[in-house]
């Protein structure tokens, strides 16, 4: 239907009228033994998840909420590549579709003109040295208006219709993201990691800029340095002392 030209990925989709997370329908087919590549879409969420425990706003037949599942023979630790890897297939896909350039805020956020169109969540069902499967949740904010956010969120969040001026084809997008997506991955098993590192950073806007992010164990002022070859976050603060970041809210110094 979607006229895709991928070898796994969509080869199984679960196309859902509404639901409460494409996450938690994801979990459990994976868990019930689906192949990698199965792909949960909806066209509405209650109950959307974002990171930290935020809700993700996915209103009705507006955005793609979508969760892909993957099967790497990688070990847990590498898993956040995966999110990295997305990033860049999501930036790729919406310039496709567009011809706009969105920038990516490390490690998952995905922005055009500094509010927020995409966000990426990785979620891992793990033994304790072997990846059972990968739940990437993808929520793309496509033909949203302005009014359609709650007050809360219309400074920060933007749709790629507001941003391109016009109505874009929900279908259009995911079938250019998937197609990206399998190429990016298949890239990543056959040469590693590396290669994505290096299209992350030509559109990540965190790069060589002063930021503040907020981890479990507290609170880092500094500058960005990059990321590492396996996609963690190094930041300098005003000491000189390099701090890796696995896991934070970044919020950059204007
Ligand atoms: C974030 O930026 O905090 C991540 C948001 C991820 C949202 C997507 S929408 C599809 C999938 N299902 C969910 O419940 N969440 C992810």
């Amino acid at each position: 239907r979607l006229g895709l030209k991928t070898e796994t990925l969509g080869r199984n989709i679960h196309h859902e009228e509404s639901v409460d997370s494409t996450q938690k329908i994801a979990h459990r087919l994976a868990y019930e033994g689906s192949p990698e590549g199965t792909v949960v879409i909806a066209e509405e969420q209650l109950s959307g998840r974002g990171r930290m425990d935020r809700r993700w706003h996915s209103p009705k037949s507006t955005g793609v909420w979508m969760s892909v599942i993957l099967r790497p023979n990688i070990p847990p630790p590498k898993a956040p590549q995966l999110t990295l890897i997305t990033a860049v297939a999501v930036v790729q896909a919406i310039e496709e579709l567009t011809g706009l350039t969105p920038q990516i805020k490390w490690p998952n956020d995905i922005l055009m003109n500094g509010k927020k169109v995409t966000g990426i969540l990785t979620e891992l069902q793990a033994d304790a040295d072997r990846i059972i499967s990968i739940i990437i949740g993808i929520g793309i904010n496509v033909n949203q208006q302005l009014n359609d956010y709650p007050d809360e969120l219309k400074h920060i969040a933007t749709s790629l219709s507001i941003e391109k001026g016009e109505k874009l084809s929900r279908a259009d997008l995911i079938k250019i993201l998937l197609g990206k997506l399998e190429n990016l991955y298949k890239l990543y098993l056959d040469k590693g990691f590396y290669p994505i590192k290096l299209l992350w950073e030509s559109y990540a806007v965190s790069i060589g800029k002063s930021l503040t992010a907020r981890t479990i164990t507290g609170t880092i002022y500094g500058k960005a340095l990059g990321i590492t070859d396996d996609g963690v976050l190094m930041i300098e603060d005003s000491n000189g002392k390099v701090h890796h970041v696995y896991s934070a809210d970044i919020e950059l110094d204007s």
